[in-house]
């Protein structure tokens, strides 16, 4: 294959995915998840919209300093001001990005921007030769450009070219297109706009009709050697063309599309339970790829036809998106050496100190649960991986539960200080009564915004995971954690956000 076979992958988790409902992270959680994107293979990166919050800023800027590999790009709108804040957040990385956009369709133009044609050709040409001031590589995107009558997109583009943008990604901003529909828009371009070959053609979908991926494919036989996508779809309404999604139906069907992406597919599924789990956003069971039931098989017909040849009911492997073929795993007799080929096989890399941490909470589950699944070692590993432990940690904890009365708990703590503290709480439900006495003992009082419960696997001895959002000092905090006792899990998550908040505490009080 040349080099025009090639297919970029331009992931938006961290910008596009980050900033729809529910799915916020925290500059840690980013980079994280920056990190293994980096592991998966994607082309770029883009980390954020540094003028939109100092917040964005700082972690574009931590992603771009401490993240090696992938191009990292930063969103602008074609404001001076935006373009130079993007520029300052990219310039630790080795190979920066800036995209800037503005919309270009009629109804964008008349009621949100107020501007007529020329106007916008200005601007975006004003916007691109500004980012170029800055840096070689500069991506622009005609906002809602499936919805933007051809021949002025085809002017704008022609101009953004002129003036130095170096990819041209064509947005399906609101998920209105649909496949044949957009490879014209492809093929227009193509064949109109002079010097079309200096750029690299980028397609961007959302999923308002289910299409961003089918979209995106139609992009790519069309003409797109770049597609922007996230982990597992999140973003906007209905989410982004999923990046596993898209990769998977060009590795499959790889003699159709004529072209090959650098994603190591093996990646894929901790790559998607690491976002789910960051995010608490959870993958459907039926979801394609990663989902729970993407390699099950249920019906006698099919389980048989799978015995005698795999390839009967299967597309892919198992193995090639990093889903090990067997769900059932160990239990309590299984020894490190089996239980590290394992999480090896699950696709994660340990050292040896993680690997121990992960083995020991292995034991302890295995003493309390029958059957290990996958799902379970997984939360064992995402939850050892990063976090933060203490300075609050629980000792134990007892509770009462009774109908038409409240429920009733005492909670003992331990400071890495030494102190250890026992306080009781009263509550409408044992978590209620829980979450009192954890105020009460480590003197922090927060507002719990939401709260999800959801079993990892299956089974009445499933471990749950237990996801709080909460406020403290105006600010919004997130703790997760795992556990076959909810209550428990419930307790562990919300002193996640607590521990989050008294090491804050103390930092501020350093800088001071
Ligand atoms: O959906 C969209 O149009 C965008 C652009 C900023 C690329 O996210
Ligand atoms: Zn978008």
């Amino acid at each position: 294959m040349t080099s025009d076979d090639r297919v970029l992958i331009f992931d938006t988790t961290l910008r596009d995915g980050e900033q729809s409902p529910g799915c916020s992270m925290t500059q840690p959680e980013k980079l994280r998840v920056a990190k293994a994107l980096a592991e998966l293979g994607v082309d770029v990166i883009e980390a954020g919209f540094p003028a939109a919050s100092r917040g964005d800023f700082d972690a574009v800027n931590a992603v771009a300093r401490e993240v090696q590999g992938p191009v990292i790009a930063a969103l602008a709108r074609c404001a001076r001001e935006d373009i130079d804040t993007a520029a300052r957040a990219i310039a630790p990385a080795s190979h920066g990005r800036l995209h800037v956009f503005l919309a270009t369709s009629a109804i964008h133009r008349e009621f949100k921007l107020g501007m007529a044609r020329e106007e916008i050709v200005r601007r975006a040409v004003q916007g691109v030769q500004w980012a170029r001031e800055h840096c070689a590589d500069v991506e622009f995107s005609p906002e809602d450009a499936s919805r933007t009558e051809l021949d002025f997109l085809a002017e704008v583009v022609e101009k953004v070219i002129e003036a130095g943008a170096t990819t041209i990604n064509i947005p399906d901003t609101v998920g209105y297109t649909v496949p044949d529909e957009f490879a014209e828009v492809f093929r227009y371009l193509r064949k109109h706009v002079r010097g079309i070959e200096k750029a690299r053609l980028s397609v961007h979908c959302h999923d308002d009709l289910g299409l961003a991926v089918a979209n995106s494919l139609s992009a790519v036989l069309n003409g797109a050697r770049q597609v922007e996508c996230t982990i597992n779809g999140i973003g906007e309404r209905a989410g982004n063309c999923a990046l596993e999604e898209v990769v998977m139906a060009l590795k499959t069907r790889e003699a159709h599309f004529g072209v090959r992406t650098n994603v190591n597919t093996t990646r894929l599924y901790p790559t998607s339970r690491l976002v789910s789990s960051i995010t608490g956003v959870a993958v459907p069971r039926n979801k394609a790829i990663v989902g729970e039931n993407a390699f099950a098989h249920e019906s006698g017909i099919h389980q048989h036809g799978m015995l005698k040849n795999a390839q009967t009911y299967e597309i892919m492997r198992p193995e090639d998106v990093g889903l090990s073929r067997t769900t059932l795993v160990l239990g309590k007799h299984s020894g490190r050496h089996a239980f590290r080929d394992r999480v090896k096989s699950l696709g994660f890399e340990l050292d040896d100190a993680e690997l121990n941490r992960v083995f020991e909470g292995f034991k302890a589950l295995a003493d309390r649960k029958k059957e290990l699944f996958d799902g379970d070692i997984e939360a064992l590993v995402l939850n050892a991986e990063g976090h933060e432990s203490g300075p609050w940690t629980l000792q134990a904890f007892e509770g009462t539960l009774a109908t038409g009365a409240d429920s009733t708990a005492a909670i003992t703590l331990k400071h890495s200080d030494g102190r250890e503290v026992m306080m009781r709480g009263a509550g409408d439900g044992p978590v209620d009564a829980a979450y009192k006495a954890v105020e009460a003992a480590t003197g922090i009082s927060l507002q719990v915004r939401k709260f999800e419960v959801r079993a990892l696997t299956i089974g009445e001895d499933a471990q749950g995971e237990t996801v709080v959002y909460a406020e403290f000092g105006g600010r919004s905090y997130r703790g997760a954690s795992v556990s076959t006792n909810i209550v428990e899990a419930s307790v562990n998550a919300l002193l996640e956000v607590i521990n989050r908040i008294e090491l804050a505490q103390r930092n501020a009080q350093r800088v001071s």
